[in-house]
């Protein structure tokens, strides 16, 4: 039998301070998450400074606290992963600098991990038994994704956002509605009691075949919709916008993933990132799936929003690929898919 790898994954890329240790990319023994929301709902969205000074609080406390639930010390673990990319640049250094000086210290083998393959990684810990290949829709605060995922850290981008990202939308039509940041829970909470065919928002098609996506003629629209109501003085019924936005936004990914996988003849979609806790959006692909015979993934939403468990497990398999980080790794904030 192989000897289990244990990894100790560490993310700091946005305003979640984690932590976790998981044992063959697969099994998580502990997953701490210390986030910073309350801090930056203040200030209607993440400000950077902040976050990275947060960051350099909590990244020791997090880190123990992850090795004393998975009743383990640094001796135990094999490899440290750690995000180095994509993210804000002041936040990604504080996980990186600290885990770097952790894997030195320590004499651990050390691997940066792309935050986004971690949000795909998630599902190998939902799913024990999937492996590639597999369609997965990517939709996260920052980005938005169709990645024929072919295998174990290989990535082919079959569609991708042109200007605004799935979540970014939400927090901003959210701000716009005054319901404040995150804007993505809430706009559920609300839409939930509204309409999804009260207001006919559009849905961005390209004509060149291509399934990428747009959002930033739905946020005009829907902008442009709340400025012509106020100025007829007119109610806002803000469920209904709610509602109509959100179903105008999963209709645009439910769509082009199913078309990505009949193109590609494929049968699973892997869902992954923060949106991919929407209620509507998990409904609707599960529907859509079964109308298609195709099978929907999607993991639970402490492993969608941002985690280190995620982080760990895909360190482990670019670890099974043969793939290690030097020590003089740096942050790259633009850092793309499939990019080493
Ligand atoms: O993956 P994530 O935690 O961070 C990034 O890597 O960006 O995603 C955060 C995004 C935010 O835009 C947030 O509004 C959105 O995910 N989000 C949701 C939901 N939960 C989080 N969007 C829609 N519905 C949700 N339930
Ligand atoms: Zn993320």
């Amino acid at each position: 039998m192989e000897k289990d790898i244990i990894v100790l994954g560490i993310e700091s890329s946005c305003d979640e301070t984690a932590a976790s240790i998981v044992i063959n990319g697969r099994k998580v023994l502990s997953n701490v998450i210390s986030s910073q929301i309350d801090i930056h709902t203040k200030f209607g969205g993440v400000v950077p400074e902040v976050a990275s000074r947060k960051h350099i609080e909590n990244i020791s406390f997090v880190v123990q606290k992850a090795l004393e639930d998975a009743n383990m010390k640094i001796e135990d673990i094999d490899v440290i992963g750690v995000t180095y990319g994509p993210g804000l640049v002041g936040a990604l250094l504080v996980g990186l600098q600290y885990a770097k000086g952790l894997a030195y210290s320590s004499g651990k083998t050390f691997i940066g991990v792309n935050h986004i393959e971690g949000h795909i990684s998630a599902n190998f810990i939902e799913y024990p038994e999937l492996e590639p290949p597999f369609m997965c829709l990517v939709v996260s605060g920052g980005h938005t994704f169709i990645v024929y995922m072919k295998d174990y850290g290989e990535f082919e981008v079959i569609g991708q956002t042109r200007d605004d990202a799935a979540g970014e939308a939400f927090d901003k039509i959210a701000r716009a509605i005054g319901l404040g940041y995150p804007g993505g829970p809430k706009i559920q909470k609300v839409a939930l009691e509204g309409n999804p065919e009260a207001i006919k928002f559009p849905r961005a098609n390209f004509h060149d075949n291509s399934l990428d996506f747009s959002f930033s003629g739905l946020k005009s629209a829907v902008l442009g919709y709340l400025n012509t109501k106020k100025m007829k003085d007119e109610e806002i019924n803000e469920k209904d916008v709610a509602a109509s936005f959100q179903k105008s936004v999963v209709d645009v990914l439910v769509d082009n993933t199913m078309k990505a996988c009949k193109s590609r003849k494929v049968d699973r979609i892997a869902v992954a990132g923060g949106v991919a806790s929407n209620l509507c959006l998990r409904e609707n692909l599960i529907e859509e799936g079964k109308k298609n015979g195709i099978k929907i993934m999607v993991p639970k939403p402490i492993l969608c929003t941002d985690n280190a468990a995620m982080i760990a497990s895909a360190a482990y398999f670019e670890y099974k690929k043969g793939r290690t980080s030097p020590l003089d790794l740096n942050a790259i904030p633009n850092l793309k898919l499939g990019e080493r």
